[in-house]
Parts: C-alpha cells; sequence; structure tokens
C-alpha cells in the first residue's frame, strides 16, 4: 500500500517548496544573514505549502551545517529534529483552541531548547484560537525568550487580531499556476511509475485550483481508479462534472434566453460545491477565454483551456459577438467583491447573469438588432443612397430572421458581428470587422444560403460578397493588450 502522494511527496528543504518564490527566497537570506525575528506568520490558501515550509524553516534555524539557507538532513540537529523531539512544537490552533493550551504554553515556552539553538512553535489555523487564547499568545509574543521562534499559519488572516498582525512579519503563500502544478504533477508520476497522457495531466493539474495537496488528492485518486495507467476518460470521469461543465451550462442558458435552465445551471453549480464567490470568479474567467479565442489565440497555455479542447470553446464563443462578451466580462469583474459583502450572494449573481438576457425578448448576440451603419454623408445623391439603405436594412433584417429560424446557429451567431451592408452593382456586400465571424460566413455553402434568402426579397440581388475590415476590426485594442500581457507567447491566426 502507498503512501498518500501528498504525504510522500512533502518537500524535505526549501528548493523543494514549488511556486512560493518570493517567501523561500526571502526565509533564506533571513537564516544566511542570521537576521531572524521571533515571529512569522504564514497565511495563504490550503495547500500551498505553509506547514511544509515552516517545517523545513523550523529545522534550518538549527541546522549547523546549512547550505545555501537548506537544512542539510545530516548534522546531528537536522537528524534529531526529523524524529519526534520536544524543540518543534506543532500546534493544532483547531483542536487546541482552549486558553489553557495556551496558557500551558507559556509556561513551557521558557525551558530552553534541547536539541538546537531555537525552540519552534507551529500553531496552525491560528485563527481558530479564542479572544482568551489570543490575548495569552499575545502576552508571550510581546516578550518572547531569545530561544523561542513562533509560526503562526492560517488560512483566513482576516480572523486575526490586529494585535496579533502587528507582531509578526508576514508572508503570503499564493495558488499556483496550473502550469507549475502539472510539472510538478509529471514529476511525481514518473517518480512512482505512473503512466498517462498530456491532457489528463493538465486536467488533474487544473482540478487542483493552484493547490498543491488538492491537486496530489485528486491525482491519487485518478490514479487508482486507473491502476497507475491514467487516460483521460477516466480522469474526467474521476474529477466529475468539472465545474467549466457549470459555467458552459449557465453560459448556454444565456445564449438560448432560456431562464428556466438558467437557474437549474446556477443551482447545480451550488449544488456542486461552489461558492458563489468563487463561481463568479470562474465565469469571468471563462467569458475572458471567450474573448481571446474570439480575437485569435489558439495557444491553450495562454487560454488555460485543456489542450484538445479549443474547438469546443470556439463553438461557446461563436455564440456571442465580443462587444456583448466585454460587457458580461466586466459584469461579473464587477460584482465580484461585492458578492463578499453581500448578504445574499446567490440573488445578486443570479440577477447579474438575468441581466444579460436582453429584455426577456432579445437574447445573446445572435438576436441583438444588426448594426447597420449608415453610409458616408459626402458620398454624392445622398438621398437616393439613404432610401435605398433603409431597403437593404430591412432586407438584411428579414435574411437574419431566416437563418436565425432555420436553427443555425454558429452562422447566425456569426451575421451579428455584421456592421456593415450595402448594395454595390447588384451585389450584396456584407461587411465584418470580426475576424471570426468572417471566417464562418466565408463559405461557399453558406454564402449561397445568404444569396437564396436575399433574393427572397429582392430578386434584382446577383450576388453575396463578406468582407473583413480589417482597419477597423473592433478586437485590435484587444489584441493590442494581450500583446503587452503575453509578450511573444502568444499568436494570432491572422
Ligand atoms: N509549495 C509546495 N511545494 C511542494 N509541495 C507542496 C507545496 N504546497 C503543498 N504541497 C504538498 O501538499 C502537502 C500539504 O502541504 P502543506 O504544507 O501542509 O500545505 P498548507 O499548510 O499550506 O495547507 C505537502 O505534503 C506537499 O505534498
Ligand atoms: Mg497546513
Ligand atoms: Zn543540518
Amino acid at each position: 500500500m502507498n503512501l498518500a502522494l501528498y504525504r510522500e511527496f512533502r518537500p524535505k528543504n526549501f528548493d523543494e517548496v514549488i511556486g512560493q518564490d518570493y517567501v523561500i527566497k526571502t526565509l533564506k537570506n533571513q537564516i544566511k544573514t542570521n537576521r531572524l525575528t521571533h515571529a512569522y506568520l504564514f497565511c495563504g490558501p490550503r495547500g500551498t505549502g505553509k506547514t511544509s515550509t515552516a517545517k523545513i524553516f523550523a529545522k534550518a534555524v538549527n541546522c549547523t551545517h546549512s547550505t545555501d539557507g537548506n537544512p542539510c538532513g545530516l548534522c546531528a540537529e537536522c537528524v534529531a529534529l526529523s524524529e519526534p523531539n520536544t524543540d518543534i512544537i506543532e500546534i493544532d490552533a483547531a483542536s487546541n483552541n482552549r486558553v489553557e493550551e495556551i496558557r500551558d504554553l507559556r509556561e513551557k515556552v521558557n525551558f530552553p531548547p534541547l536539541i538546537g539553538k531555537y525552540k519552534v512553535y507551529i500553531i496552525d489555523e491560528v485563527h481558530m484560537l479564542t479572544e482568551s487564547a489570543f490575548n495569552a499568545l499575545l502576552k508571550t509574543l510581546e516578550e518572547p525568550p531569545k530561544h523561542v521562534i513562533f509560526i503562526l499559519a492560517t488560512t483566513e488572516i482576516h480572523k486575526l487580531p490586529a494585535t496579533i498582525l502587528s507582531r509578526c512579519t508576514r508572508f503570503d503563500f499564493k495558488l499556483l499556476d496550473v502550469n507549475t502544478l502539472s510539472t510538478h504533477l509529471k514529476n511525481v508520476f514518473d517518480k512512482r511509475n505512473i503512466t498517462y497522457d498530456e491532457k489528463s495531466l493538465y486536467l488533474i493539474a487544473k482540478a487542483g485550483e493552484g493547490s498543491v495537496r488538492d491537486m496530489l488528492s485528486i491525482a491519487d485518486s485518478v490514479a487508482s481508479f486507473c491502476d497507475n495507467k491514467i487516460d483521460y476518460q477516466s480522469a474526467e470521469k474521476v474529477i466529475g462534472l468539472s465545474n467549466r461543465e457549470n459555467i458552459k451550462n449557465i453560459l448556454l442558458a444565456i445564449a438560448n434566453n432560456d431562464i428556466n435552465s438558467l437557474f437549474i445551471s446556477i443551482k447545480e453549480a451550488i449544488g456542486a460545491g461552489k461558492n458563489i464567490q468563487v463561481l463568479c470568479k470562474e465565469m469571468a474567467d471563462f467569458i475572458k477565454n471567450l474573448i481571446m479565442i474570439k480575437v485569435g489565440v489558439t495557444d491553450y497555455t495562454v487560454l488555460d483551456i485543456l489542450p484538445g479542447d479549443f474547438n469546443k470553446y470556439a463553438e461557446i464563443a461563436n455564440l456571442f459577438n465580443v462587444n456583448y462578451l466585454k460587457s458580461a466580462f466586466s459584469k461579473f469583474a464587477k460584482i465580484e467583491l461585492d458578492l463578499k459583502y453581500s448578504l445574499n450572494p446567490e440573488n445578486l449573481f443570479e440577477s447579474a447573469c438575468l441581466e444579460l438576457l436582453s429584455n426577456g425578448q432579445e437574447p445573446k448576440g445572435a438576436n441583438e438588432p444588426v448594426n447597420v451603419s449608415i453610409p458616408s454623408p459626402t458620398a454624392p445623391k445622398e438621398d437616393v443612397q439613404k432610401r435605398e439603405q433603409t431597403e437593404i436594412e430591412k432586407i438584411w433584417g428579414n435574411v437574419l430572421l431566416r437563418v436565425k429560424e432555420n436553427n443555425m446557429f454558429a452562422f447566425s451567431n456569426a451575421l451579428t458581428n455584421v456592421n456593415k451592408v450595402e448594395e454595390i452593382a447588384h451585389k450584396l456586400i456584407v461587411h465584418t470587422n470580426d475576424l471570426s465571424s468572417f471566417e464562418t460566413i466565408d463559405n461557399k455553402e453558406r454564402i449561397d444560403v445568404l444569396l437564396k434568402l436575399v433574393k427572397l426579397f429582392d430578386d434584382s440581388i446577383v450576388g453575396v460578397e463578406v468582407e473583413y475590415d480589417k482597419n477597423n476590426a473592433s478586437t485590435q485594442d484587444i489584441k493590442d493588450n494581450l500583446k503587452d500581457v503575453f509578450k511573444s507567447r502568444i499568436k494570432f491566426k491572422e
């Protein structure tokens, strides 16, 4: 029987702690330059390395042969501190939150260490202490004996009194990005002779949601389900309907203006254990992906999707136009903070979703009125042109309706990104500045459909052409921004 992965792969020195570079570098420096303080506070989400780092630090301050701040693991101190001992004291505040325990600690604190230079108290989940326990701890923190170092760890920094915060050197542990996680997972699997494919690796890394511990626990379940030969289908089965699936359903409900399934999808997402604030953030992230796809990003690592999933996302992206997605994105990004303080976050979230179903009748990009531009006022024979232009607009409106009625979803949605139609020499010229819509429309069969439909209303039209107005592409600003952020990692299909 194997040890759980997250136990087997607990980092033994600073260099094995992944993804917390700033914290690790600073701690190492303090050890190398012997500038220690008496109280540290490690805060951040669960499974990001707080306890592991605290244990390494406790050894490192006592190691007599440390190199580059790391405990050597071989000296008498390191060896003795690897066994159960009285110098590194771990207190789980979640189970020892009574004031007596801390009073007890206050007495014992005065006894000098037996093994090395320092006694180190690691108080985990310190936010769970009662008020009187905090006060007792505070007294010790005010005048700690020279040989004592406290490391307080918490996932909920906001629950700590300011008096404690002000006495500690604070370190923030961060959630890890999916690339760091999948690289780590690859190492772990290779060491354990667990086989996998890239896609499963990425799926499991994603499911960890930034926590190494959660990722390794999930990896454990997947590996044992697959008998150490991981395949994508089984991985997906074990991980279950991913959060993405929930979000996708919410968006599809919005796209279909289907209030009923909108509420059902939200309920399902919450039922799957999603906190509303997290759901909202994921919603914003998902929409951000769609926006990037709209502007031509194809690299899955930039998009933060699974390899091979591009088409699935592109299909959803096609249901909406870029401006719509932009406003949806800012809506969810905006309410994310409000949700934290809302007494009824569920209602707030639902109302944001409902607002995206426009006015109960014209939902999503697909049915938004097409924005047909009026010809340039400097054009000759202005009156005649305007009349003709209105004619064309009317015809175009009818054509759109037919496309929609025929359930040609991708097509109809691409057509909503048409921002100008005009008639030149009995040809209907359709302009769009949205590249992916252009590519959807610019297809022989679809152009034929358009021509047939147009002819229903005006038989004098003999052809339809679609033009991509590259220069006033509404997406250009977004592309420039993305280039700024991702530099050479980003590729646009042009
Ligand atoms: N930054 C990290 N680098 C490497 N492994 C980690 C890291 N964070 C967590 N782990 C893995 O998760 C397990 C639990 O981590 P732990 O340090 O207890 O997290 P925390 O105290 O932040 O909840 C470790 O044994 C290790 O397997
Ligand atoms: Mg911990
Ligand atoms: Zn040592």
